[in-house]
């Protein structure tokens, strides 16, 4: 029996990632993190010094990069030519350059025939920003993740914090600000909900609720 996709969209810090991640393990499915691979596409032009607004160059680099995604103790790790990068994606530096890599056209159909690639046996949980949209419109359940700036800030916050680095507030809440503007704006496959995701506002609400609210709508779908 072919296993249900599960699309989870929606803006920075909304908690994609974490609760996609424990979905995933509950239903024993594959967790892809699509941001990672836009990161480590970021990751190594900034390390090779290309200039992230360089279409071509960029595209070029997309192009022979081969990115892997390895369930590791129930986190994720990205690996890009067999170097493991699963840290340094996350960095201030990669977080301020990535919306211009999303933004580059090539880049995205790259990412996406990789990320299809992946989908396309079922059985994946896929967060990102255009994945109930554009790259698995066929998914069983969509889910669009939303929460106050106020909210998504805080806990990018924290979570950086804990991680050792300084940081104004008000800066990460401008930051995440940008990038959702940049991601709505952009002319191909921007950030929005598809026509029949489910929309679920997070705020005020802890992991394992969100998680909960989840795993109970995939019951719908089985
Ligand atoms: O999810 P995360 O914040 O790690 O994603 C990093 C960036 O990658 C986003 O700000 C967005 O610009 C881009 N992205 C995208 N499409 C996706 C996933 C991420 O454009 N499917």
């Amino acid at each position: 029996m072919r296993s249900i996709s599960v699309a989870i969209d929606g803006p920075a810090g909304a908690g994609k990632s974490t609760v996609a991640r424990l979905v995933a393990q509950q239903l024993h499915l594959t967790y892809v993190d699509t941001g990672a691979m836009y990161r480590a596409v970021t990751l190594q032009a900034l390390k090779r010094g290309i200039d992230v607004t360089d279409e071509g160059a960029v595209a070029r680099l997309a192009n022979q990069m081969d990115i892997a995604l390895t369930p590791a103790d129930g986190e994720l790790d990205v690996f890009v030519d067999g170097q493991r990068i699963t840290e340094e994606i996350r960095t201030p530096e990669v977080t301020t350059h990535v919306s211009a890599v999303a933004g580059n056209p090539e880049v995205r159909k790259i990412l996406a025939q990789k990320q299809r690639e992946m989908g396309e046996e079922g059985g994946v949980v896929m967060d990102g920003r255009d994945i109930g949209t554009h790259v698995l419109p066929a998914a069983e359940l969509k889910v669009y993740l939303t929460a106050s700036i106020e909210e998504r800030a805080q806990r990018r916050y924290n979570e950086l914090v804990q991680k050792g680095y300084q940081l104004d507030w008000e800066q990460l809440k401008e930051e995440i600000r940008y990038r959702d503007e940049q991601d709505r704006n952009r002319q191909h496959s921007p950030l929005k909900p598809a026509d029949d995701a489910v929309h679920l506002d997070t705020t005020g609400l802890t992991i394992p609720e969100v998680v909960q609210a989840i795993l109970d709508l995939s019951r719908t779908k089985v």
